[in-house]
């Protein structure tokens, strides 16, 4: 097979084609497609038909599948892999459109995942994209005094932040006890694979910066997200169906657009890969 290898913008994501994901990977084209997401932090492989047994098992060539901590949204026949799906609603009946918001996935446990995988299945015709925004180059294009301050200080990440705007799907009394309740991170990680250093923030996880006072950690929290979320450090994803894009969780955030008509389906395949704890 002809596989081609494409940058979707000049620092972050990078497109695949004539990769057929429900075969294993030969070793070498395995490694070129891990290589290309450690470099590109989003890896895009398009035209995949997979079921969810064929996308755990493609999965599966480049990580551990990492628990969801919500378990409402598993797949029955397939309970390592959940669904994102605009046809959900929160208790009260409002619509619940996941991932609104930028935030990085599951920073509330101890290892965080690395990655998190989506592939799609029904698409609106139009919307609906995945924005990400590049946080090692966020980091490398803050002012040295804010990355002077930022040396050595950790962030308290929770299931679900006092403070973030944004209201998840609650869990189970069983989940509440078996996930941890509260860690610290540092706000600057250095990458395991590259080596690169990252800002580490999530606006719906962290409930304070350790030994500071709420007055002076939120609107530097808030200064952070603003530089980091400027378009000169996105990567914009308008979905195609069958795309099958692995995300780097250790170097990104990424937020869900619910700005097309919610008549229209949007249902992708979800996924996530273990990883280590920041450092
Ligand atoms: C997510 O945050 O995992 C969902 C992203 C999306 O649906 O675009």
């Amino acid at each position: 097979m002809d596989v081609r290898f494409k940058n979707l913008s000049p620092h972050t994501g990078v497109e695949v084609e004539g990769v057929d994901l429900r075969r294993p990977l030969a070793p070498d084209l395995r490694d070129a497609l891990n290589q290309a997401f450690i470099e590109g932090s989003v890896l895009v492989i398009r035209d995949q038909d997979l079921d969810p047994h064929q996308l755990l098992a493609a999965a599966r060539q480049f990580g551990q599948v990492f628990p969801q901590h919500n378990t409402r949204f598993q797949l029955k026949e397939c309970p390592e892999i959940h669904y994102i799906s605009n046809q959900d609603t929160y208790a009260d009946g409002r619509r619940y459109i996941p991932g609104e918001g930028y935030h990085t996935d599951h920073s509330n446990a101890a290892r965080p995942p690395k990655a998190t995988v989506l592939h799609a299945k029904e698409l609106p015709s139009k919307g609906g994209d995945t924005q990400f925004v590049n946080m090692g180059l966020a980091y490398e294009r803050l002012p040295a005094d804010l990355r002077a301050k930022l040396d050595g200080l950790m962030a308290e990440h929770v299931y679900q932040s006092s403070h973030s705007a944004r209201k998840l799907v609650g869990l189970t009394a069983k989940r509440k006890d078996e996930i941890e309740q509260s860690v610290t991170h540092p706000l600057v990680r250095t990458h395991d694979e590259t080596g690169r250093k990252a800002l580490y923030i999530n606006p719906i996880r962290i409930e304070r910066i350790s030994g500071m006072a709420n007055a002076d950690a939120l609107p530097l929290l808030d200064q952070l997200l603003e530089h980091a979320v400027q378009t000169a450090h996105e990567y914009r994803h308008v979905w195609r169906p069958g795309d099958f894009v692995m995300w780097d969780n250790r170097n990104l955030l990424h937020k869900a657009n619910g700005d097309y008509d919610i008549a229209e389906r949007r249902y992708l395949y979800r996924l996530m890969l273990a990883g280590e704890a920041p450092a």
